[in-house]
């Protein structure tokens, strides 16, 4: 397990599970032993009662930087890539209750396209939201060429995720990939009181109204594959290899 991600039920939140990023010395960027740990706790909250409503949370002025290069460099050397990443976004994409999530400042990669699947992201007006996937010679993850689209529409999903545009706060919320932008002390209060108000609807209504609004689970899991497939191969390419190893090299 890894203190770099914290699972907490807070009692004075009745119903809410939060999963918090704290990895702040590396802007929150994601390892595998991360993804793991967000995985189980999605994973065993699912079947529990007792969490109606599941929260992200980065840290003060870095939601993530996505992630972890030094990841991503070991499987260009040709290293083992793990399922763990596919695992938590299959994990992401077919959570069966309301995610919330919070977001102050940095959200990069998949600091920005976990969002996707959140029903309510409140950001500060400070966050930027940016999926630099193509500069670093990659593609799209987590479905995001599937829901980008429809969330936007085509010329801003390709700004987002082809140009590698940053999106600052209040450009996410016209664009819908946010719901409010608030102070950034704000954030956190926001987003647990949009959990709560959540966490207090009757469950299986929520439930079942949330599974008609995002529509058919098989299409975005097939598409996670998809992208997984062609992101594995970019990730050998000798662009690719050469982004990281310039990232690692910066002075
Ligand atoms: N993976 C691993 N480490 C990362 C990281 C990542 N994705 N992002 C940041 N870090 C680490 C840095 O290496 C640095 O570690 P060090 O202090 O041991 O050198 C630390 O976090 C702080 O980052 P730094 O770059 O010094 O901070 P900054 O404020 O100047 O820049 C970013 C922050 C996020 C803009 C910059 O770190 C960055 O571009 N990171 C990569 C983002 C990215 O491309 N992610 C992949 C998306 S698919």
């Amino acid at each position: 397990m890894t203190d770099h991600v914290i699972i907490e039920r807070p009692e004075a939140h009745p119903g809410v599970e939060v999963i918090r990023l704290n990895r702040p010395e590396k802007k929150n960027a994601i390892t595998r032993a991360m993804y793991a740990a967000m995985t189980a706790a999605l994973t065993a909250s699912n079947t529990d009662p007792a969490v109606r409503v599941t929260v992200f949370l980065g840290s003060e002025g870095c939601f993530s930087a996505g992630n972890d290069m030094s990841d991503f460099l070991a499987f260009a050397m040709g290293g083992s890539m793990g399922s763990e990443v596919i695992d938590f976004l299959k994990a992401l994409a077919t959570y069966a209750k309301p995610l919330v999530s919070g977001v102050d400042g940095l959200a990069i990669g998949i600091g920005t396209t976990i969002h996707l699947h959140c029903d309510e992201t409140i950001a500060s007006d400070r966050s930027q939201f940016r999926t630099p996937f193509v500069d670093l010679a990659l593609v799209p993850e987590a479905a995001s060429s599937l829901l980008v689209p429809r969330i936007m529409g085509h010329q801003r999903a390709f700004a987002l995720l082809a140009a590698g545009d940053v999106f600052l706060a209040p450009e996410a919320r016209e664009a819908g990939l946010v719901r409010a932008v608030v102070a950034p002390p704000a954030v956190e209060a926001e987003t647990l009181a949009a959990a709560d108000r959540l966490a207090k609807k009757p469950p299986e209504a929520l439930a079942i109204a949330r599974k008609l609004l995002r529509g058919d689970t098989s299409e975005v899991l097939a598409r996670i594959d998809e992208e997984a497939a062609f992101f594995a191969e970019r990730l050998k390419s000798a662009e690719a290899r050469a982004a990281f190893e310039a990232f690692m090299r910066r002075g």
